[in-house]
């Protein structure tokens, strides 16, 4: 069948672009796409060449396994080749793979080795004599580089092997990798010293490693999990994978311990999902799983095509990276005036959501990142954690670009002049009539944990104050449903249920209203602390700042602020406007339960059977217990509903603190205690 010509043309295209990455990944460790890019260009290019098997060509990127090596480091010749893998992008592809597998081996049973896909770089460790003689990278696969002297440094390659059954010759593989720890301390020692950031770990770790200096490489902290084997000379036959990682692990290498073998595909299946929804519960980064046949004589039959064996697949987790355009840096400004700059981004589908725009915190933030308008950046959104710009991809960046400068003023209409203390890291708007703040707080005043009023959120607010409906929070309270009904998106039914919800508001509990007052400083739990100590709105008003702060939980920098807040003539006028809506001002609902959480911290996350996450914190605060939304070293335990946040989970791990289920937590609420 003739090509034709715009498939020949993207054909090209494909494989010069694919070339290009090729390059910039293996040899420079400075990619300019995301993997996941890279992998839908290989994956295009793979299709057509299996649509049209004419067009294929010996040099096509697609049958190449990394890249040549670069002058740097002496090449090394892998005396067994170290191949890729293919590609599995879906559990659809999975089974596709598996069904592959039993017809390759005519439907004879299998058992499967399932490992997790470690984003490092891979690495081939050549033993005589039991002592570590070589190192090299994979390069193209057939020749890599030599770094001996630097993996030298990595302390969890043995430099020597024990034991009575050393073999004369054994060539180890596995990946050396960055813990997230590492990359982490390592940024921020580079933040400090305000140099470039690294991207991510896996580049650190190939960055690290293709050091001319070892003792860089040494300070970057690297490590290594073992998976494979390439020539061996002396040494019993190996007949399965899974007694091969044995055999390894008895020599002294690490190997990872989340590795299963199991007999049906369907639990492959289950443990790729499971991996990927608890990726970040782990203290490194995957982004797949490995799933491999684990008796070598069924390899052996089932072969390899081109680039990769067909006895394992790699099963890719969706990305969690990807590149993007930073079109603008814009500034927000906050209910207490805190000017917060954040990234307009050309909408990009990344870790589960697509993702528009993401904060970027504070000046020295958009200063240390680089960032600047018109740069492609990688985007990051990794598990349940908020979008991150993580940086600019400086190789295409434009010649004429300029860092970007905070602006001097709020862009309300008072375009009043920010202020940044010495010393301190936000940019403050200290206007407090700029518009911009008022209406964040009655943004904050509805919120949830404070007067919680379905149906006042950003955009209605947005609305009214265009509109001249309110100026203030207590003005929300005047409003009427022929009012409502003049805004676009309002029918009589809505706005008559806006109205019953704002009037319903007016007998929240008084923590609530003190939370929603937007006093700085002044959290639930020192609210709640106040309510229960005072009793009304007006004794909290009147109150001595010493009396203030010598309530439970409540400092001096409260008491101050909150002093400092009701001295002021117009937040006076407020309360009074307030007082005269008909909002309660003494409105305490005294806890009746046994305080058996006194003074201990219980962490809640995820979703639990018969309780929102707001009841649960409740029924923890009733109690006397504390309810951070954060686990540390003081946390008492941990709550772990359905779904819950991953890096709570991994952190309570880490700290060894004790996780409780809906039945646990039960037991908890009703004795104060862990059960047995
Ligand atoms: S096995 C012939 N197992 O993924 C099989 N590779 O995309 C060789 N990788 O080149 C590889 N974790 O750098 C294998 N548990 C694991 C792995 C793993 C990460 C890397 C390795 C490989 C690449 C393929």
């Amino acid at each position: 069948m003739p090509i034709p010509a715009e498939i020949e043309a993207r054909l090209s295209d494909l494989r010069s672009q694919l070339v290009h990455h090729m390059h910039l990944y293996y040899e420079l460790d400075e990619p300019t796409i995301s993997d996941a890019e890279f992998d839908e260009l290989m994956r295009e290019l793979q299709d057509l060449e299996l649509q049209y098997p004419e067009a294929v060509t010996d040099d096509s990127p697609s049958r190449r396994v990394g890249s040549a090596s670069s002058a740097t480091f002496a090449p090394v010749t892998h005396r067994v080749p170290m191949t890729s893998l293919d590609n599995a992008m879906n559990a659809a592809e999975l089974e596709a793979w598996g069904e592959r597998i039993t017809r390759g081996l005519e439907g004879e049973a299998v058992q499967f080795v399932c490992e997790l896909k470690i984003d490092g770089l891979a690495i081939s460790l050549r033993y005589e004599g039991g002592v570590l003689v070589q190192a090299a990278t994979r390069g193209d696969g057939r020749v890599g580089e030599d770094v001996t002297a630097n993996v030298l440094t990595v302390a969890a390659i043995p430099h020597r092997l024990g034991g009575p059954d050393v073999p004369e010759v054994i060539e180890v593989r596995g990946e050396i990798y960055m813990p997230l720890a590492s990359f982490e301390a390592m940024n921020q020692r580079a933040a400090q010293a305000g140099e470039k950031l690294f991207v991510n770990p896996r580049n650190s770790a190939a960055g690290s490693l293709r050091q001319k200096d070892p003792s860089i490489t040494a300070s970057r902290e690297l490590s290594f999990w073992s998976y494979q084997i390439g020539e061996v000379v002396g040494a019993n036959e190996f007949t399965s994978h899974h007694s091969t990682l044995q055999v390894l692990s008895q020599l002294g290498f690490p190997v990872n311990p989340n590795i299963q073998v199991l007999s049906s595909l369907a639990e492959v299946a289950e443990f790729c999902a499971h991996w990927q929804d608890h990726r970040h519960d782990l203290a490194y980064e995957i982004d797949g799983c490995v799933v491999k046949i684990d008796d070598l004589a069924q390899r052996e039959r089932l072969g390899f095509t081109s680039r990769a064996p067909r006895w394992a697949i790699a099963f890719k987790f969706p990305p969690e990276e990807r590149t993007t355009v930073l079109r603008d840096i814009m500034v927000s400004i906050g209910r207490t005036g805190r000017a917060t700059p954040f990234a307009v981004l050309e909408p990009v589908f990344v870790g589960g959501s697509t993702v528009g725009m993401a904060t970027l915190h504070n000046e020295d933030q958009v200063r240390v990142k680089d960032v600047r308008p018109g740069d492609t950046v990688v985007v990051r959104k990794a598990g349940d954690v908020i979008p991150e710009v993580v940086g600019p991809v400086l190789a295409l960046r434009a010649p004429n670009s300029q860092p970007w400068q905070f602006p001097k003023h709020c862009s309300c209409p008072l375009a009043s002049e920010f202020h940044r203390p010495e010393g301190e890291s936000d940019t403050r708007c200290v206007e407090p009539a700029c518009p911009f703040q008022r209406d964040q707080r009655i943004i904050y005043f509805a919120t949830r944990g404070a007067m919680d009023i379905e149906g006042l959120g950003e955009r209605t607010v947005f609305q009214l104050s265009d509109a001249k409906l309110i100026s203030d929070a207590a003005d929300i309270y005047t409003l009427t449903v022929d009012q409502l009904m003049q805004l676009d998106g309002f029918a009589r039914m809505s706005a008559e249920k806006l109205v019953s919800a704002i009037q319903a508001s007016k007998s929240r509990p008084l923590p609530k209203l003190l939370t929603a007052l937007g006093v700085k400083h002044l959290g639930p739990s020192a609210a709640d602390s106040l309510s229960r100590s005072f009793g009304t709105l007006d004794a909290i008003m009147h109150a001595s700042e010493a009396d203030l702060a010598t309530t439970d939980g409540v400092g001096g920098v409260i008491a101050a602020s909150i002093v400092g807040w009701f001295a002021k003539p117009d937040n006076q006028g407020f309360i009074e406007r307030l007082r005269a809506a008909g909002v309660e001002f003494g409105n305490v609902v005294v806890s009746r339960q046994a305080q058996v959480l006194a003074g201990k911290a219980v962490v809640v996350t995820g979703s639990l059977v018969g309780y929102s996450r707001e009841e649960a914190e409740a029924a923890i605060k009733e109690r006397g217990g504390k309810s951070p939304g954060s686990v540390s070293a003081k946390t008492f335990a941990v709550v772990v509903g359905a779904d819950p946040g991953a890096s709570k989970l991994a952190k309570a791990t880490d700290l060894n603190i004790p996780i409780l289920d809906d039945a646990a937590f039960a037991y908890l609420l009703e004795t104060g205690e862990l059960p047995a």
